[in-house]
């Protein structure tokens, strides 16, 4: 097949990374360097993976951190490569894991060329990834991201673990968002703070902003899985409920209602049939668990931006400001 289906729509993060594009643009050349191969199979794979281009999210979080504690050095430009490395590692396998087959308006990995060839791509990333912090010759780098990824692989273990559990508590859902999405962001400004030589406690401001940022993030993303538009977003969705994973929006619904509605609720979740996004979206929006979930990220974002009080003023912190506002109201 073509793995290449739709033409992708110009993002809309382009403009406001723009202080940051040449430091972007740098990232990028070191990670297509990093992981080229002269394997005609394996070069494809890799050529697959531009179609991938998202938002540059991680990377412009450690570069945007960077540049609003100092100035960007050559480290941060190796770091950035790795993070997002790692962050198309997770989403590689992913896809496995939901069974997705359209990421970023293209066919997936695996819709295009199966399991296998995903599991051992996404291995190749990770450990490349490892490989080129090991290039900066310190141990601080390997040791903050080994950890960082390893609460990743910890939060999607929890998360596996749970599905199909339709009694899920708020609480484990935070540790599960906490350990696969915050953790990598808290990182990258982590390091970029750290790699620009900010004392500990602004360093750890920093972090918390980054832990901050991707709750609200991946909360948001639910909200997209379950209320947004295909089209829009460019992925598969409705897949949490076709993998029984249980988050915020659905968890309150179960927590309000109650006698007939919880088993007609239950009943609905439990359906292997389609159409569970259309059949739970009325039920979701009456009982207003969508302006919750809603309520939850924003308070996430603003508890982000309160973290920046202290760096100075510039151009990248506003940015790194703005993106608290960003991940929340946004439909891709
Ligand atoms: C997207 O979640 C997935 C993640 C944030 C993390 C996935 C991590 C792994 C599969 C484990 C580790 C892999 C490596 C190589 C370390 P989602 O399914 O909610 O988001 P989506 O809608 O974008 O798919
Ligand atoms: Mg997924």
């Amino acid at each position: 097949m073509n793995p290449t289906l739709a033409t992708r729509p110009a993002h809309s993060t382009g403009d406001l990374f723009k202080p940051i594009q040449r430091d972007l643009e740098i990232a990028e050349r070191i990670l297509r360097e990093t992981i080229e191969s002269g394997e005609p199979g394996v070069s494809r794979l890799i050529n697959h993976l531009s179609h991938y281009r998202g938002k540059r999210l991680r990377p412009a979080l450690l570069l945007l951190t960077a540049r609003a504690c100092g100035a960007v050095e050559r480290p941060h430009h190796v770091l950035a490569a790795v993070v997002e490395m790692i962050h198309t590692a997770t989403l590689v396998h992913d896809d496995v894991l939901d069974g997705a087959s359209v990421r970023r308006h293209v066919a997936t990995v695996n819709a295009g060329w199966g399991n296998q060839a995903s599991i051992l791509l996404g291995d190749y990333l990770f450990t490349h990834a490892f490989h080129l912090t090991s290039t900066l010759g310190e141990a601080r780098a390997c040791r903050l991201i080994g950890e960082a990824t390893n609460r990743l692989c910890a939060g999607e273990l929890h998360q596996i673990c749970q599905r199909g559990n339709f009694d899920l508590a708020e609480e484990a859902y935070f540790d599960i968002i906490e350990g696969k999405t915050a953790e990598l962001t808290s990182c990258c400004c982590r390091l970029g703070a750290l790699y620009s030589g900010m004392d500990d406690d602004m360093v750890e401001r920093l972090a918390s902003y980054g832990r901050y940022l991707g709750l609200a993030f991946q909360i948001a993303d639910d909200l997209l899985d379950l209320v947004g538009e295909e089209r829009s977003v460019g992925k598969s969705l409705g897949s949490d409920l076709e993998q029984g994973k249980m988050t915020l929006p659905l968890i309150y619904l179960m927590h309000s209602a109650s006698g007939e509605k919880t088993r007609r609720v239950l009943e609905l979740l439990k359906n292997p049939a389609n159409h569970k996004r259309e059949q739970l979206a009325p039920e979701l929006a009456a009982c207003g668990a969508i302006a919750y979930a809603r309520r939850r990220a924003e308070e996430f974002a603003t508890q982000a931006a309160a973290q920046l009080v202290g760096l100075p003023s510039s151009e990248c912190k506003s940015i790194l400001e703005h993106l608290t506002d960003r991940v929340v109201n946004r439909d891709n």
